[in-house]
């Protein structure tokens, strides 16, 4: 914390800025004066003004977090729309020390989640669901069912090719989003708006591969981060995540991930990719300031990153409803496949409702493809035999086949 300036969290004229080539210092055009005397608590601005741009930009490395996030529509974020909540509202800070776990770097501080207000047993309306939600609890993740998907305020990059940059000549197409799919510093480019998650097992720890760790160049995709957790952990939920998907650099004899030295640090500067466009040189000169032995070889491989998806929560009428997932529940017009005894609710009516897709579409979300979904997470991918209704849970198997046997 010793070497970042106040000002960028405490400003609260939204003027404060800094210069990106002056390593930190502020851009000679802020008014000092004018900040310094309208110095306040943060804000999601000032917070936002780094983890906005995560990735050297807007919306780009995280699943959800984006300017956006300034002034959200209460769909796009029911507790920073819908309730006006800061960041440090959730990420409470005392002494400075900003609670929550970050998903690249070890945790640091004290971890924060949604049971630290909502309680374990969050669902307690007077719906007949209740005990049903509750007890799914134990096996997703909230934001499973509360933000069926990301990046639904503005566009997030997914994909991120580092071995095609260098073609100055190249033009940048736009997508569908009106986004690039091209840099000649960077590469070639994908972007999603409002895309399904990945559904992994996360028990709260992620395996990292730091600079110089050895992977395996004959695996198909390296994992630069991944979520711990199994179907037979109890203390794993499947949790909705980004992957960020690309392609980086490995040394061939070394096997580990090679850093170059982009920026030019000066005129003379004769190895910066982003001046020179020589990978070799940019290598070279990039490991040796990281004082770490390069080969002088290299080999392009694909990498994965799995980013969590923790906020861009749904107003609750838009969580995913039993439909969604249990596809073996389809047909069902009451409760009494299951319950003995005359529970002759409107099962259509409560549990067919859930994330309402055609609604989102009408908002213009890029969503047409999941309304009417049945399947929303891949029972199959998660380890299950199928839909756990049928072919039981992950403990234990209900007592019942294909409706039978009541
Ligand atoms: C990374 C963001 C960040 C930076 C940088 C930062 N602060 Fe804070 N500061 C906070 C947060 C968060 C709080 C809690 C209350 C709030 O939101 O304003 C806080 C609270 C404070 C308080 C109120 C007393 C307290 O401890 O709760 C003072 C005074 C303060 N900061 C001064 C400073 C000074 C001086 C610096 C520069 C050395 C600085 N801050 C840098 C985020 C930051
Ligand atoms: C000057 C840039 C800057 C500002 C301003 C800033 N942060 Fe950070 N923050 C970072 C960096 C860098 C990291 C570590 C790498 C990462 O997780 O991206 C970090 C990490 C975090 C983490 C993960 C913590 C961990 O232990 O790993 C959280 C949560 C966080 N910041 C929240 C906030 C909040 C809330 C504010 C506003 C009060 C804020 N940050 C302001 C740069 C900043
Ligand atoms: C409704 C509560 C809530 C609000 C509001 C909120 N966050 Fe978070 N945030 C979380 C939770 C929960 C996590 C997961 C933290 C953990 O596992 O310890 C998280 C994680 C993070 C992380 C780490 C992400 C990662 O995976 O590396 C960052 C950075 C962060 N938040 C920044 C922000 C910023 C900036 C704001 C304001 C614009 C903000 N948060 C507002 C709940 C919130
Ligand atoms: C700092 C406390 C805090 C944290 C952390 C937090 N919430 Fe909330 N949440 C609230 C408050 C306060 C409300 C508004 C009052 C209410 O509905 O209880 C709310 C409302 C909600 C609602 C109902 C929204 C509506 O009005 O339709 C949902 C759903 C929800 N939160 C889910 C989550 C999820 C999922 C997480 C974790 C990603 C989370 N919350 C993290 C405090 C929190
Ligand atoms: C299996 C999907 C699912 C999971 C997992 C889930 N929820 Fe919900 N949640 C829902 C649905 C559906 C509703 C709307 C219920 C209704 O129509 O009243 C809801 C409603 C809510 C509400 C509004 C209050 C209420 O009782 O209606 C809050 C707050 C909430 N959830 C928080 C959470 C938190 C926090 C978690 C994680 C601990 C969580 N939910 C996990 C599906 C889920
Ligand atoms: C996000 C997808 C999802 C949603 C939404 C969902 N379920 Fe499930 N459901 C699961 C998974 C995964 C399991 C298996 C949990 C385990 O391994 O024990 C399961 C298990 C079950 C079981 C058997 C386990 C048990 O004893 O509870 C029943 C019954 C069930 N769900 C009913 C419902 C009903 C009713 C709803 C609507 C309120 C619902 N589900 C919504 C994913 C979902
Ligand atoms: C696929 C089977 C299945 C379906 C469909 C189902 N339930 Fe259940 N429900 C169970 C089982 C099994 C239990 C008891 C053990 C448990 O919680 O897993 C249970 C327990 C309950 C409970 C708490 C204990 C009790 O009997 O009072 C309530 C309330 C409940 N269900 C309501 C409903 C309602 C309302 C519906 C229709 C919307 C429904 N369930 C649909 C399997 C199901």
């Amino acid at each position: 914390m010793s070497k970042i300036d106040c000002l960028i969290c405490h400003d609260t004229t939204g003027t404060y800025k800094k210069a990106p080539p002056a390593a930190g210092m502020p851009d000679p055009k802020v008014d000092l004066v004018k900040v310094a005397k309208n110095v306040g608590h943060t804000s999601r601005a000032t917070c936002g003004a780094c983890h906005f741009n995560g990735g050297g930009g807007d919306a780009i490395k995280h699943a959800d977090l984006s300017r956006d996030l300034l002034y959200p529509p209460r769909n796009c974020d029911i507790h920073m729309g819908g309730y006006d909540f800061g960041c440090v509202d959730c990420h409470q800070t005392r002494n400075h020390k900003i609670a929550g776990r970050s998903s690249s770097v070890p945790v640091v501080e004290r971890t924060i989640s949604c049971e630290n207000c909502h309680s374990e047993k969050p669902h307690y309306g007077d719906t007949l669901l209740d005990h049903h939600l509750n007890k799914h609890c134990e096996n997703i993740a909230c934001n499973t069912c509360h933000s069926p998907v990301y990046a639904k305020c503005k566009p997030t990059k997914v994909w991120w090719d580092w071995s095609k940059a260098g073609d100055k000549a190249r033009v940048a197409k736009k997508d569908k989003y009106g986004m690039p799919d091209y840099h000649w510093k960077k590469g070639e480019f994908k972007w999603a708006e409002s895309p399904k998650p990945d559904y992994a097992w996360y028990n709260g720890f992620i395996k990292r591969i730091f600079l110089g760790d050895k992977v395996g160049l004959d695996d198909p995709v390296i994992n630069i981060t991944e979520p711990v957790g199994s179907i037979k952990d109890p203390n794993s939920r499947i949790t909705p995540f980004k992957i960020m998907k690309g392609v980086q650099a490995f040394d061939t004899r070394y096997q580990y991930a090679l850093v170059p030295h982009l920026f030019p640090r000066d005129k003379e500067d004769k190895t910066a990719y982003w001046k020179n466009t020589d990978w070799q040189k940019a290598f070279i000169d990039g490991m040796a300031s990281a004082e770490i032995p390069y080969s002088g070889e290299y080999i392009w491989k694909e990498t994965w990153m799995y980013w969590r998806s923790e906020h861009e929560v749904m107003p609750a009428s838009m969580a995913l409803s039993c439909v969604q997932c249990h596809e073996s529940l389809k047909g069902e017009k009451t409760c009494n496949r299951c319950h003995k005894d005359n529970r002759d609710i409107d099962f259509k009516k409560l549990a067919h409702k859930g994330t309402d897709f055609s609604y989102m579409k009408s908002r213009g979300r890029d969503v047409s493809h999941l309304i009417g979904s049945t399947d929303y997470i891949n029972f199959e991918a998660l380890g299950y035999k199928g839909d756990p209704i049928v072919y039981g849970g992950r403990f234990k198997k209900l007592p019942l086949g294909n409706g039978n046997n009541k």
